[in-house]
């Protein structure tokens, strides 16, 4: 009988003190009062990716090798996850537990991860798993988190999110902005798949809008973007399109969060303003990546 490790595949889990201290640990690193260079020297990471990532997979990697481990890459069609084969995930676990000591996992559906958490007696990191219904996306949500507290720090804000209430960052966002006491406005986008687990929780804890073009955007800290649409051919309604012209005319005075990739809902002219907020997100996942790995070590 083996122990269960502590992964992280949820943040409903975490108490809002370990959140806490996961900002902490994020600044520390950031700040240089905690040296974490050397800290997984010697150990490796898998990194399985079932669905394509750019950030994702780019910063948790280079996290991890700035911390001293490495990486073992994985191309699931090399292997015998693959389509043609589809091995027991149970199987390839037991290999992964003699190979590795850490695994983060994405898929597009939902279950794989937590099949991978069950089987596998190392680490696993939930790096999104599918759409709708009990998808997730925890580290996203950190790094969103961080970088909000840094412009911010801690005190209740106004955020409206955009896009699909489906989508796993959207999902997670939403729950976790909700326990600090921050007010979630939504301007959803159409829901594509079920999303039934999390239907009394918008009800009942968010305003629902129609428009970003005819509502008051001076009350808004944050207007965070999450993307309209899976399609990439799709093209997002003006409903939901974030542009400078809407912004500097609605004198919205806050920041844009993105969790990207993007499409045409986000108008590459705010990527040279002061609400493009998004880059820093993008550079700054780093540390929470270092942050998770400290946390995930501390507690196996
Ligand atoms: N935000 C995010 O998860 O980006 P990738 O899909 O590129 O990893």
């Amino acid at each position: 009988m083996t122990t269960r490790p502590r992964s992280l595949l949820r943040l409903d889990e975490i108490p809002l003190t370990a959140v806490a201290q996961f900002m902490t640990t994020a600044s520390d690193i950031e700040c240089g009062r905690l040296d974490c260079s050397t800290m997984l020297s010697g150990e490796i990471l898998v990194p399985l990716f079932f669905q394509e990532s750019s950030r994702t997979y780019l910063n948790s990697s280079a996290a991890f090798m700035r911390m001293g481990g490495r990486i073992l890459p994985v191309v699931i069609d090399n292997t015998r996850l693959n389509s043609r084969w589809s091995e027991p995930i149970r199987d390839f676990c037991e290999l992964l537990n003699s190979c590795c000591d850490y695994v983060i996992v994405r898929s597009p559906d939902v279950d794989k991860v937590l099949e991978f958490a069950k089987w596998c007696e190392k680490p696993i990191i939930n790096a999104g798993n599918g759409f709708g219904a009990g998808s997730e996306h925890p580290v996203q949500t950190l790094v969103d988190l961080y970088v909000i507290q840094q412009f911010y720090g801690t005190s209740p804000l106004n955020i409206l999110m955009i896009g699909g209430k489906h989508i796993r960052t959207t999902r997670t966002q939403t729950k976790l902005f909700h326990r600090l006491g921050h007010r979630v406005d939504i301007i959803p986008s159409k829901v594509t798949v079920d999303n039934y687990d999390m239907d009394d929780f918008y009800s009942n804890n968010t305003n629902e809008y129609n428009d970003v073009r005819t509502i008051d955007l001076t009350q808004y800290h944050v207007i965070y973007h999450n993307g309209a649409d899976e399609d990439h051919n799709a093209r997002p309604s003006d409903n939901v399109k974030l542009t400078r012209d809407l912004l500097a005319s609605r004198l919205f005075n806050g920041i844009v969060l993105h969790s990207l990739p993007r499409l045409q809902e986000l108008a590459t002219d705010l990527d040279d303003t002061p609400f493009n907020a998004y880059y820093t997100q993008m550079r700054k996942a780093k540390l929470v990546f270092k942050n998770v790995f400290t946390y995930l070590k501390a507690n196996n």
